[in-house]
């Protein structure tokens, strides 16, 4: 698998924002993920995804053929937009050699380690140019106390569309209890018009 030569070996790095068509799908993620490991294996493609607070952060390592034709099908995907490339470049060696594509979703709720927490909200198009870089270190560094404590795949992989839109607007861990809120709320109101209909 890893047997390029090195001058072919490049990396192409981007962000893209979720579309209404990946958010319908609650399986969007999974979906991807497995096409995904698939398509790369068979390409000698390495790499991590990164979903968090709607957008897609990608890295991706293998020949410059391979890239540009992966480059080309995630162009016209519609599952996500406005794909902005950070970086398209050789490279002397991966950095996940052993990850076909690895998916980490990034809620704060799922994370404990300080570093990556700091990261979030998740909003990629804010970054300082170089900043991927250091995003992607903490990704290697978190992955791999990740598999030294034996915590490894808890694949999170599973979300549900409305907690998503509604995280945007409130953070992911909020979304249940504005939902529980909401429902509070319209009880107590339909209570007080039972009571107040009785008195006229
Ligand atoms: C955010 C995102 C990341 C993706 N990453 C990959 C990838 O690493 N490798 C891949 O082959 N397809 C990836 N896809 C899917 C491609 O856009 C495309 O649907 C797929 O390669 C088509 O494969 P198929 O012809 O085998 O169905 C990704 C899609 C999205 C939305």
């Amino acid at each position: 698998m890893h047997h390029l030569k090195v001058e072919d070996l490049y990396q192409f790095v981007y962000i893209s924002r979720i579309t209404s068509t990946g958010l319908s799908s609650a399986s969007t993620l999974n979906d991807i993920a497995k096409t995904a490991s698939q398509n790369n294996r068979k390409n000698h493609i390495t790499g991590v995804l990164c979903y968090g607070n709607g957008y897609f952060f990608q890295y991706l390592e293998g020949s410059e053929q391979a890239l540009t034709n992966l480059k080309n099908r995630l162009l016209m995907d519609d599952r996500h937009k406005d794909l902005q490339c950070l970086e398209f470049a050789a490279i002397n060696k991966r950095c996940f050699a052993e990850w076909s594509l690895h998916s980490i979703v990034l809620e704060r709720w799922l994370i404990s380690d300080p570093r990556a927490k700091a990261l979030l909200p998740f909003k990629p198009y804010h970054w300082a140019p170089d900043k991927w870089r250091q995003f992607l270190k903490i990704l290697q560094n978190y992955h791999k106390e990740q598999e030294k404590t034996d915590q490894a795949d808890v694949q999170p992989i599973k979300y549900n569309a409305l907690g998503v839109t509604l995280g945007k607007v409130v953070g992911q861990h909020q979304a249940f209890f504005l939902i529980q809120t909401v429902l509070g709320a319209l009880i107590i109101l339909t209570l007080l018009w039972f009571m107040l209909s009785d008195k006229f």
